[in-house]
């Protein structure tokens, strides 16, 4: 068998980790729900359990992973001796591989937008139109054109590849980011967005559904129980310190989150500024797709001289966040068919990705009934299924000193630290029951 890939520096599995996780889900999805919950109230609660759940999760997923030194198939039979737990790695990789069909929709979009300002910057009008026209051509042209990128990475390797391009993307997205977060906080009608975003309405802080909502957020964003992060685990070396990891790779992907909100909160309201609606009939803030291909162009079309490479800026900083991350859902498949069936990487990502275009092609054929459904069952449903599976099978079936040991390895002194005495017991009790509690309530109501 081939030799597995391993990251060549922390850096470069922080960025790359940070990558998988820093994606629409941020930049996208987390304003939106910001904008659809009570502003800053959703941003309390999703912090709130972004530490208290999501990121014990994310420990368990690494652990498991530098453990195992396998793909998330093989992984959890080796903690448990048991053959049939294998089904959490299955479930995990169909529910990525569904994930990344519509991810790779959206990140078609995001190129064609960014092409649509560029294009219309060099006159090419008739072209600038068609590309934001909502067309199945222009769909399916563009998602196979963003599987193909995410195809080249992913088939260069673990280090060659997927680290290499995290290390360049991310600080480009970060860069892109502040110049945004500054121009947009210059404009007249940002403080008021600023002040939405920052002062939460205590009343929401307890609403139940904005809990619901708050913890598949932290679970997508985090890129959790779907075996990515187990998969990443699986490169780092053992002489890494797993906790501090950990922890640095959910406190970029929460600041990114919140960078985005300070993006795109005050950029709605500079957009009300200059006429633009922004409310929906039932008073609420405009979120979703309307969000980002509505509200925000009819502020960009505002936009002349130099501030008209503000949209393309955008667009580009949406299309890297979304390719950080879609080269981490495919190294799902792509790891377990390279290292059980064919060795051969090359070949396992061009199945995969076709397979995977398959899907997609389904739910464009099919637009209306699937896009939807999809999103929600694998982003509200699987994912914290999966995570409340994880928490069981690592903290009841995995034997206690194994695990203990593995966190110790890279970091010796780690007994004195509260993450020792108190996070193995937490993920066993605790973490299962904020997740079915939080599942009980969401069908009661
Ligand atoms: N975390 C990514 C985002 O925020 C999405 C993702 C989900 C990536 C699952 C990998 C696995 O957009």
């Amino acid at each position: 068998m081939a030799t597995r890939g391993e990251f060549s520096s922390k850096f470069g599995f922080v960025m790359a980790a940070a990558g998988s996780a820093v994606g629409l889900g941020n930049i996208w999805g987390f304003p939106t729900q910001v904008a659809s919950n009570g502003g800053a109230a959703f941003v309390f609660v999703y912090l709130v359990l972004t530490f208290v759940l999501a990121y014990p999760v994310l420990m368990a997923e690494l652990l498991v992973g530098r453990y195992a030194k396998s793909n998330s198939i093989d992984a959890y039979p080796k903690i448990t001796n048991y053959k049939k737990s294998a089904f959490l790695g299955v479930w995990g990789t169909l529910t990525v591989s569904s994930i990344l069909a519509f991810y790779s929709i959206v990140g078609g979009w995001l190129m064609a937008w960014a092409l649509h300002y560029f294009t219309s910057l060099i006159g090419l009008t008739a072209i600038a139109a068609w590309l934001v026209e909502f067309s199945f051509e222009r769909n399916i042209l563009f998602t196979v054109l963003f599987s193909i990128l995410t195809l080249l990475i992913v088939r260069q390797g673990v280090a060659a590849g997927i680290e290499r391009w995290s290390v360049r993307l991310m600080p480009i997205l970060l860069g892109l980011m502040s110049i945004l977060i500054v121009y947009v906080g210059l404009q007249r009608g940002a403080s008021e967005g600023w002040s939405v975003f920052i002062f939460p309405n205590f009343s929401r802080v307890f609403d139940i559904d904005l809990a619901i909502s708050a913890m598949g957020q932290a679970f997508f964003s985090l890129s959790l129980g779907v075996g990515t992060m187990l998969i990443y685990g699986s490169y780092l070396s053992k002489s890494e310190n797993m906790v501090s990891i950990g922890a640095l790779v959910a406190l970029v992907d929460v600041g990114v989150a919140i960078l985005a909100g300070a993006l795109i909160i005050p950029a709605m309201y500079v957009a009300q500024a200059s006429g633009v609606d922004i409310l929906d009939g039932a008073g609420n803030l405009i979120s979703g797709d309307g969000l980002v291909f509505t509200v925000l162009p009819a502020l960009f079309d505002n936009m002349r001289g130099l501030a008209s490479l503000v949209p393309i800026g955008f667009f580009t900083l949406l299309l890297v966040a979304a390719l950080t991350s879609s080269i981490s859902m495919l190294e799902v498949p792509v790891s377990y068919i390279t290292e059980r069936k064919s060795g051969d990487r090359a070949k396992a990502c061009y199945w995969v990705a076709g397979a995977i275009l398959l899907a997609s092609l389904i739910i464009l054929l099919n637009f209306d009934a699937l896009f939807g459904l999809v999103v929600s069952l694998t982003t509200e449903y699987s994912q914290p299924l999966l995570g409340l599976f994880i928490c069981v099978i690592v903290g009841w079936f995995w034997n206690r000193n194994q695990l203990l040991e593995e966190i110790r390895l890279g970091n010796p002194e780690i007994e004195i630290t509260l993450f020792w005495k108190i996070w193995p017991v937490y993920l066993q009790f605790v973490c299962p029951l904020i997740i079915l509690l939080l599942f009980y309530h969401s069908f009661q109501s």
